[in-house]
């Protein structure tokens, strides 16, 4: 790990911790079904067998938790709300409470709309739903708007298209190849319908989440490097160009339902700061007449590429590679690709999965990677913020509670929470910034 100082970031950067509602809330008798509900109670669908009924139990616990994210001396914390929750009586009290504790503490709320966890009565496959999305954006709006000056639309429209509808690993359990590409198209529109409701609630700034990384092609043979420019386009082009230019990237377009050009003005419509969730890059290759896997995603036979291994970096317990020049060559390239119709970055999530409470390999990576993100902004990208994932350890999907991504380590059987090393480390590194 480097030992000169941390170099020092733009003023007013936003520093802060991310979760999501289905990943750390329980009290899912609380609340309405959702998709995950009913996914993780499928034999099979999740690694330990497990479910989020309780995950951290957040939702008694949110006092504690927040004290937790306000001694870390963090600025921010982005939460989502969950869908079924806030559709459930009661169910929007409980956001107004957390973002009044946030607020007495003097953290900014930064609050996702959607992350994942689908009213299980509702399908992105029905255009329906985009429009479903827009009304439950208005009514959070309307509710939280006073006090929360920061919008996320989606997060990672893309992994919950990939992993939930084409390869059918994450709820709703849908292998659907590329006829999932709807869900894609009416996600995107959700996104456009709610950035309108937002703007009609005057809401304060309005983002998107998505998740990007560099596609390495496995070679410099034509076959790996068409294979590799595919999958960018899917994991990087396809959620980022109807959004940041209104246009979908070489011909998906014709791919979607209805008129997709009459909703890209929609879904164009502009942004106040672009939310990036970097993890690692993806080596890609082309097909190899097998299923491959790579980093807990299976891809079957007969789609145009195939994951290949990564080496030559260290990996996380999960088995992705801590690349952190990554976010640097990401960040930079997308400034390249987009120019100024890119806007002011955040990066909502980046962070790892790793055992123990003096979790060293954390403190490495979160190191390398503010420093991969500083060499982004004195390349000239302009980014006002960096959110870790996560503040707990946590219900981590098809993965269920093996995989710790969290800055404080909870057991599950007691609901204690014990902040790492990585915490202290993360304080320490705060007081320097802030
Ligand atoms: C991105 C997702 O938004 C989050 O829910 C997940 O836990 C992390 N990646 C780690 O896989």
């Amino acid at each position: 790990m480097a030992t000169d100082p941390m170099p020092q970031f733009p003023p007013g950067f936003l520093w802060g911790v991310s979760t999501s509602a289905h990943q750390i809330e329980g009290a899912a008798d609380e609340r309405g079904p959702s998709v995950w509900d009913v996914f993780s109670a499928e034999p099979g669908r999740i690694k330990d067998g497990s479910t989020a009924a309780v995950a951290c139990d957040h939702y008694h616990r949110y006092r504690e938790d927040i004290a937790l994210v306000a001694g870390l001396g963090v600025n921010a914390y982005r939460f989502s709300v969950s869908w079924p929750r806030a559709a459930s009586p009661g169910g929007l009290g409980f956001y107004d409470r957390l973002v009044d504790e946030l607020c007495a503490a003097g953290i900014r709320p930064v609050v996702t709309l959607y992350h994942w966890d689908l009213p299980a009565d509702l399908d992105w496959l029905k255009r329906d739903t985009a429009s479903r999305f827009a009304e439950h954006v208005g009514t959070v709006a309307a509710r939280l708007g006073d006090r929360v000056g920061h919008w996320i639309t989606l997060n990672e429209p893309a992994e919950h298209t990939l992993l939930g509808h084409a390869l059918g690993v994450h709820a709703p359990g849908k292998q659907l190849l590329f006829d999932a590409l709807p869900t894609a198209h009416h996600q995107l529109l959700a996104h456009g319908l709610a950035v309108s409701a937002l703007r009609a609630a005057g809401a304060g700034q309005v983002g998107i989440a998505n998740s990007h990384g560099p596609t390495w092609p496995a070679s410099d043979d034509p076959a790996d490097q068409e294979a590799a420019a595919f999958y960018d386009l899917l994991l990087n082009r396809l959620f980022a160009e109807p959004v940041l230019l209104g246009a979908y990237p070489q011909g998906l377009g014709d791919l979607m339902p209805g008129d997709p050009q009459a909703d890209l003005e929609t879904i164009g419509a502009p942004l106040d700061f672009y939310g990036v969730n970097y993890y690692a890059p993806t080596r890609v290759g082309a097909p190899q007449g097998a299923a491959s896997e790579f980093g807990g995603v299976r891809v079957p036979d007969g789609l145009p590429f195939s994951l290949r291994e990564i080496d030559g970096y260290p990996l996380t317990d999960f088995g992705w590679p801590v690349v952190p020049h990554g976010l640097t060559d990401l960040l930079t390239g997308f400034r390249r690709r987009y120019g100024d119709r890119l806007p002011p970055v955040i990066i909502t999530e980046n962070g790892c999965a790793y055992d123990g409470l003096d979790d060293q390999h954390r403190i490495a990576f979160h190191d390398g990677h503010l420093r991969a993100l500083h060499r982004a902004i004195e390349a000239g990208v302009d980014v006002r913020g960096y959110f870790v994932w996560s503040l707990l350890d946590n219900f981590e999907w098809a993965e269920g509670y093996a995989r710790r991504f969290g800055l404080v380590h909870v057991d599950f059987a007691t609901q204690q929470r014990t902040p790492k090393a990585s915490y202290t480390w993360l304080r320490e590194t705060l007081r320097a910034q802030l």
